[in-house]
């Protein structure tokens, strides 16, 4: 296509190599303590990110536009409601005409292939803001939050405690990217598509039972039991989910320095129990802040191609 120049695109964790995603996370944690002393960074002056949001968002949509403006650019928030996209205009018509007028597009949609097909035709780079499969930007807080207390995750044990969703999907690939071993407890018919537990079998296991999957663990993480778009099935969900809590009893059968994730939004008394977010061993906050620091330095890297 005569519009497209090659743009690197982020819509899962495999798109960056493992060495580019230490080095982004060092960054990250630099852009943290940066900004923890007040000090000011224009690294993206005068770009812009447009902003497709087609679910809601509260941690991904202020991240990424305080991000920008923190760096001196702009950011476009696009809700499908008001866009012509929300009107069926073709995804890649959008991704053509969006991606001339702006230096990066960040989507939240349903389908996967929605990215992928906006990417194709996109000449900026796009990252991938939460689809049904896939939610790596999370990711990238999460890793980074771990190195911030516990260094590399190198060969670790991170126990996955609920709904084999776009968030656990998104720690298989972080498996594989960082090298750790990944324990999934969740009910049957609950698991993540058995091609990827396939793809990366020698450190993702399935353990139906939550407390042998989180003896001896070095993090564990959950999500809500029913995610975006599937709101139908909240009644089903919480008989099924029923036993896949993690609360302080849980807490006590993993390792003595594990540490607890939860991307958030948080619904206690579902997956957590009323005081997990505020156990000794929970990072949630540190994690949902890391959004911010995480995502700076992903915008730097994909839109200049630099990170110092
Ligand atoms: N964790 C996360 O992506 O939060 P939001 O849905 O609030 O963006
Ligand atoms: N699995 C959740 C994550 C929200 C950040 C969802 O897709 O709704």
């Amino acid at each position: 296509m005569a519009h497209k120049m090659a743009a690197r695109h982020f819509l899962t964790l495999n798109d960056l190599s493992g060495d580019e995603l230490e080095h982004l996370l060092d960054h990250a944690s630099g852009l943290r303590q940066s900004w923890q002393r007040g000090e000011t960074r224009d690294t993206l002056k005068n770009r812009v990110l447009a902003m497709i949001f087609e679910k809601s968002s509260t941690r991904t949509r202020v991240s990424f536009e305080a991000g920008m403006a923190q760096l001196g650019g702009s950011a476009l928030f696009l809700s499908s409601r008001d866009t012509q996209l929300g009107r069926g205009e073709p995804i890649e018509d959008s991704a053509i005409v969006i991606s001339s007028m702006v230096d990066a597009v960040m989507i939240r949609t349903f389908a996967h292939k929605t990215v992928e097909t906006f990417a194709a035709a996109s000449s900026k780079p796009v990252i991938n803001a939460l689809t049904d499969d896939f939610h790596p930007c999370q990711l990238l807080a999460d890793m980074q939050t771990w190195r911030e207390h516990r260094g590399s995750i190198r060969g670790a044990t991170v126990t996955w405690i609920g709904d084999g969703n776009n968030m656990c999907n998104s720690y298989i690939n972080a498996a594989s990217q960082f090298g750790f071993n990944l324990r999934i407890a969740c009910p049957e018919g609950y698991e993540p598509p058995s091609e990827l537990t396939e793809r990366h079998k020698t450190l993702v296991e399935i353990v139906r039972d939550p407390v042998e999957a989180a003896k001896g663990a070095n993090l564990l993480v959950t999500d809500v039991w029913a995610s975006m778009g599937q709101e139908d099935e909240q009644n089903a969900r919480i008989k099924a989910f029923r036993n896949y809590q993690i609360n302080p009893s849980l807490m006590q059968v993993a390792d003595r320095d594990a540490l607890f994730m939860h991307c958030l939004p948080a619904h206690r008394g579902e997956e957590v129990s009323e005081d997990m977010l505020e156990h000794p061993a929970s990072v949630v906050w540190q994690e949902a802040e890391n959004r911010l620091h995480a995502q700076k330095a992903l915008l730097e890297f994909l839109i200049t191609g630099q990170l110092d």
